[in-house]
């Protein structure tokens, strides 16, 4: 097992009811900011809930946060909160809204241009205080440090994490998440299976722990999954995918083992070429490396076909196919295309990526820093 230092200080409020509590972890002269989307906590009630919580607390809001949040957007929220000396935030909302309003709690304070945070990793040496009200179980952003924000006026799309932007608390309820249409439920149900695909899938490492921590959030996305798309208002199926989505982000599974995110940064690079959901790129783009990278990962996809799908008999080449094509299959069962040709991208799209990523130096992906941009075009082509 590699060395790790790990602290993960985010409180969870998880379970039916939990956003009556939110009240008392917030100091009482706190000036609140509230961040939201594009309506649907108003729609579902959640933004009453909110409101009737923080009904002694001196609230402002701040809506129309888009999903893939625009850096364009979210400086009018840190205009407005530098304004009113606004000093905690409260996102309400899916991944899009908590990614948003930790860029937004970073550049409040920030002297200079914010976006530099982003593109130029520029330290950041406060924040201002921020928590959560989930309502999309995905990402794992609210119980993690990681922000992804898009820029309108040049198509990037980039990523920043630091410590002072953990949530101080997160609410889980899964009854906030029922209203979610079913594309919603199976981007995130992907999202988290590729989170942890991407700190599994790469070579053993002696951490036999983290790799079944990382095999039963696998199964049970497998399981539940299916179950959660059909029955949007089954609890207990929800509840479980819920904690299923912040445990495969939250830190725990990846601790001591080597990681491989080259998924993401590819598909990064889909969504912000063709606002593709970024779910739907991860489901294009995995399949696609577990083929190209069968090699360095031969002994973990051995273990994953064995231990996630019961795939006993048949060659190592044979058992790998075999797992590919389950992953694919499950992909597809929940109505996640796997190949480009579904949204009309060409193999155009394999140098362009491949370009972007070299522009900004990131062609050393892959837990052996291996990936490169003819990697990246491989991969690409081999997803049309
Ligand atoms: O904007 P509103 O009206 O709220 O509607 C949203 C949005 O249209 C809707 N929605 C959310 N909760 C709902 C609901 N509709 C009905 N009922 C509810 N309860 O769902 C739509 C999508 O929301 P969004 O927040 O964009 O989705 P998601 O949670 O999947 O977040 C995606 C973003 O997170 C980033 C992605 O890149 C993308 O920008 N990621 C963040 C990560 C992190 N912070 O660790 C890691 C991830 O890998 C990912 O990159
Ligand atoms: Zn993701």
């Amino acid at each position: 097992m590699q060395n790790f230092s790990f602290q993960n200080p985010v409180k969870l409020l998880f379970g039916k009811g939990q956003i009556a509590n939110i009240a008392g972890e917030i100091p009482t002269t706190a000036r609140v900011l509230m961040t939201y989307g594009g309506g649907s906590i108003k729609a579902n009630g959640v933004y009453d809930q909110v409101k009737a919580a923080l009904a002694q607390h001196t609230l402002m809001e701040f809506g129309g946060i888009e999903p893939n949040p625009r850096y364009e957007t979210l400086m009018k929220a840190v205009e407005l909160a530098r304004a009113e000396k606004l000093d905690y935030l409260l996102a309400v909302g899916g991944g899009s809204v908590l990614d948003g309003t930790k860029f937004i709690a970073a550049a409040i304070p920030f002297v200079g241009e914010p976006w530099d945070i982003l593109s130029k990793a520029a330290p950041i040496t406060s924040a201002v205080p921020l928590a959560s009200v989930l309502t999309l179980p995905a990402t794992g952003s609210e119980m993690n440090t990681f922000a992804v924000i898009s820029r309108n006026s040049t198509h990037e799309k980039l990523a920043f994490g630091h410590p002072l932007v953990y949530p101080k608390f997160s609410v889980l309820d899964p009854e906030t998440t029922f209203t979610l249409p079913p594309r919603q439920i199976a981007n995130g149900v992907v999202d988290a299976f590729t989170h942890t695909m991407e700190q599994y899938l790469t070579y053993p490492a002696d951490a036999p722990l983290q790799d079944r921590f990382a095999e039963s959030i696998l199964k049970t996305l497998i399981e539940e999954g299916p179950k959660t798309l059909a029955n949007p208002t089954d609890y207990t199926s929800r509840a479980n995918f819920m904690w299923c989505a912040t445990m495969a982000l939250n830190g725990i599974i990846g601790c001591g083992v080597p990681q491989d995110w080259a998924t993401h940064m590819i598909g990064h690079e889909l969504t912000a070429l063709h606002e593709i959901d970024h779910a739907r790129t991860l489901a294009i783009v995995l399949p696609s490396i577990m083929h190209v990278k069968r090699d360095t990962k031969q002994g973990k996809l051995l273990q994953y076909a064995e231990r996630v799908w019961d795939i006993r008999t048949g060659t190592d080449a044979e058992r790998i196919d075999a797992a590919i094509a389950a992953t694919r299959k499950f992909f597809e069962s929940m109505g996640l295309p796997t190949r480009l040709n579904a949204y009309n991208v060409g193999e155009e799209v394999a140098g362009i990526v491949a370009d972007r990523l070299s522009s900004r130096g990131e062609v050393a992906l892959g837990e052996h820093k291996d990936i490169t941009a003819q990697t990246v075009r491989d991969i690409l082509r081999m997803s049309i």
